[in-house]
């Protein structure tokens, strides 16, 4: 199946997700608000942030001096932020939604999602603030806390009957978690975000997903090139996928950058993309995904160079082993 889809619909609300956003992990504070200014400029209007990425009170600044330049108008965008791990617990669910919709400075967000299915032990902010993985903030082991999904999404549902979350979602969870999740949810999670390239392709787990009528955003598009600086080992040894024979032959062929084929890969079949880029001409071409379109060959062919190879995975970091 291809599409050619500038949004897809979430269920219950039937809000308008752009299919082509910007993801802002690893988006400097220094230069957060002009990136914020310059991709809305560029024509994109999903934001990807979360509270782990550090950097939301300048993305806010961004989206509000786009507001008052009259770039575009709140309700033009989708602004979409992260539960962390720390936050799992009933009562910390709202305190940290509040903390980033003031960061955001946004009045309501239109996605909320559970970052990752681990509840780690709390940590105020006023100790550290985002607190990421460890307790201590040192290290070497990250410390587990008690506390069901089920109790975080029941809060999750909670902010939506608040008014100030439109949708809610998941991200990094697997098929059996999302069968359970679905038991018991009173709210259909609208989004799940998973790690998705070529080298990575889950098709077993978007079919099953679209299927229950969630809509999927693919992070990490370009495959190890966010992970190399991060040291992680088949990351750094796997050929990259814009330089990958496949990809450039292809690229070469519909006179577009290997980076925009492998985004198209994804929109044509429905699934959401969040590139991020520091560099605008980058930013820029990767927004253009829709002035072509890859045959069903095509894309059968870049969806062969599965090879499993997952880079963001707790279990390699952390050894929380989430994906085993
Ligand atoms: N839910 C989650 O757990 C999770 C995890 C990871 C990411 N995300 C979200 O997904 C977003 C994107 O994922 P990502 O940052 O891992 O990876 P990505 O967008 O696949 O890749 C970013 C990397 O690719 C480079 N790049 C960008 N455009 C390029 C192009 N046209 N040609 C060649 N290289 C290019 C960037 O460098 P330059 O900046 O120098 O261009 C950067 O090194 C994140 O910002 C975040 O919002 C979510």
């Amino acid at each position: 199946m291809t599409s050619t889809a500038t949004h897809l619909t979430l269920n219950r609300t039937g809000d308008k997700q752009p299919i082509s956003g910007f993801g802002l992990w690893k988006v400097p504070k220094e230069s957060a608000a002009d990136t914020v200014v310059n991709v809305l400029k560029a024509g994109y209007r999903l934001l990807d942030n979360a509270a782990d990425y550090g950097n939301e009170k300048e993305v806010g600044d961004g989206i509000v001096r786009a507001i008052k330049e009259g770039v575009v108008k709140r309700e033009e965008i989708f602004v979409t932020s992260k539960l962390w791990n720390t936050n799992h617990a009933k009562e910390h669910v709202r305190p940290a939604f509040e903390r980033t919709l003031k960061d955001l400075q946004c009045d309501y967000l239109d996605l909320y999602l559970i970052h990752f299915p681990i509840s780690l032990k709390y940590v105020d902010p006023a100790v550290r603030y985002p607190p990421e993985w460890y307790y201590d903030g040192k290290g070497p082991n990250c410390t587990l806390e008690n506390i069901t999904i089920r109790e975080t999404w029941e809060a999750m549902e909670e902010l939506v009957d608040s008014g100030l979350v439109k949708n809610i979602g998941i991200s990094n969870f697997n098929a059996a978690l999302i069968q359970d999740l679905l038991k018991y949810a009173r709210i259909k999670p609208a989004v799940l975000q998973i790690e998705h390239h070529p080298y990575l392709v889950q098709q077993d787990l978007i079919d099953y997903v679209q299927k229950n009528d969630i809509a999927v955003t693919g992070y990490s598009s370009f495959g190890a090139q966010s992970y190399i600086e991060l040291g992680v080992d088949h990351a750094i040894k796997c050929p990259p996928l814009v330089q990958h024979d496949v990809i450039t032959a292809i690229s070469k062929k519909h006179n577009v950058t290997p980076a925009q084929v492998l985004l198209r890969w994804a929109t044509q079949r429905n699934i959401a993309v969040i590139p991020k880029s520091n560099n605008p001409e980058r930013l820029a071409s990767n927004r253009d995904v829709f002035s072509f379109n890859l045959s069903a060959d095509e894309i059968k062919s870049i969806s062969a160079l599965e090879n499993g190879h997952r880079f963001n995975d707790p279990g390699f970091f952390f050894d929380i082993p989430i994906y085993a």
